[in-house]
């Protein structure tokens, strides 16, 4: 698996950000321009003026918020509770961008305003990602090439940050996969790695920026976990374990991160429709049952944390928050039995 690659670019817009004409750009010494001019490998283009939906005061949340919160206890307590997050002038770094929730994250969040930092193995499907944001929403977009499965993947990646000049205010620990199958049988190898990419990472990561994070006082750090964080997994045993990791992890950061202005969420997909299932090799593991689309995982998240005060951790999708509700009031004994028996192979 490749380490990190580099990350040449060509700035030509030097007297915005203290760059030279072929170089590292220094992005994050100023802030950034709405009509920058980037050429080179990382895909950083002419962009159009901002897109995004942003709430800037009081006045203006209400038309921010659906039709359908208009009546309602609930809905009028939480439209009363939003102050969505300002992401423009932001940067954010998003682990597993080149796929699934990674991707459409990055989407979500150009629209929204955010420069970017993309992170995954596929530089080409990374580098075709940023052109399209940076073009679309007129953000800038830094791809870099790095497999998440090597030690120090926190250390390496703030060095290459700062290297680029980057300023990164908020942060999606989001690259992850599963392996479905009984543990006797699973190649050890590829466990390993599933354990350094979904926890081992995901601390170094964090612990690496956490910091600039918590000065930085107005962003977001989202670690992704799983429903499946909620039960023992039986066939996908070391993935529920990962991401139980994952989920207690970040619920105590977000204790920790109180009053600092750093709005921290563990964010629980249910089976969704990205390449994870075609990682596994299996749709096994969805437990055969409705697949949510990125689009509504990511929404769900993003509008989550838009409120004045987010909780630490959500469940995307009413059946899956139902399902580890549920869990809750079986037995241990009952639990493994009958998520076993939903993981079973269909055949
Ligand atoms: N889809 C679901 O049903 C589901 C449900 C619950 C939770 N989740 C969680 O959601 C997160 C995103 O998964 P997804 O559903 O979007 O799956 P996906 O479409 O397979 O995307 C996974 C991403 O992780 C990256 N990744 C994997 N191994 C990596 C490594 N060694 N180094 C760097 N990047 C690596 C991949 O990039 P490269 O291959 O280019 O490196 C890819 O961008 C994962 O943490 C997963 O556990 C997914």
């Amino acid at each position: 698996m490749a380490g990190l690659a580099g990350c040449h670019f060509t700035c030509l817009d030097s007297q915005r950000h203290a760059a030279t004409r072929s170089g590292t750009c220094r992005a994050g010494a100023v802030a950034p321009s709405r009509n920058s001019q980037f050429v080179g490998r990382l895909g950083i283009k002419r962009g159009k003026s901002l897109k995004a939906i942003h709430v800037s005061s009081p006045s203006m949340i209400s038309s921010y918020v659906p039709k359908q919160w208009t009546k309602g206890g609930p809905a009028n307590n939480e439209r009363d509770n939003m102050t969505a997050v300002d992401y423009r002038g932001q940067t954010t770094l998003i682990t597993g961008a080149s796929a699934g929730l990674g991707a459409e994250f990055a989407r979500q969040l150009a629209a929204r305003g955010s420069n970017l930092v993309l992170v995954a193995r596929r530089e080409d499907r990374l580098d075709k990602l940023a052109e399209t944001l940076s073009t679309e929403h007129g953000v800038m977009v830094t791809a870099i090439a790095a497999d998440l499965s090597l030690p120090h993947a926190g250390q390496t990646l703030v060095e290459e940050t700062d290297r680029l000049g980057l300023r990164v205010t908020s942060l999606i620990n989001n690259a992850g996969f599963g392996t479905y199958g009984v543990f006797h049988l699973e190649d050890a190898d590829r466990l390993g790695d599933e354990i350094t990419v979904n926890v081992a990472s995901v601390v170094s990561i964090s612990r690496a920026y956490i910091e600039r994070l918590r000065q930085a006082g107005n962003g977001i750090l989202i670690n992704v976990a799983s429903n499946a964080a909620y039960q023992p997994n039986p066939l996908l045993a070391v993935y529920g374990a990962t991401r139980a990791f994952v989920l207690n992890f970040t619920e105590a950061l977000w204790f920790e991160s109180a009053g600092t202005g750093l709005k921290v969420l563990a964010l629980s997909p249910g089976p969704t429709q990205t390449e994870f299932f075609d990682v596994i090799g299996t749709t096994n593991a969805s437990g055969n049952t409705v697949l949510q689309t990125p689009r509504q995982v990511v929404e769900k998240a993003l509008h989550t944390l838009d409120r004045r005060n987010p909780p630490p951790s959500i469940i995307s999708g009413r059946r899956n928050h139902l399902q580890a509700l549920s869990v809750r009031l079986l037995t241990r004994r009952r639990a493994a039995l009958t998520v076993g028996a939903m993981m079973k192979p269909a055949n």
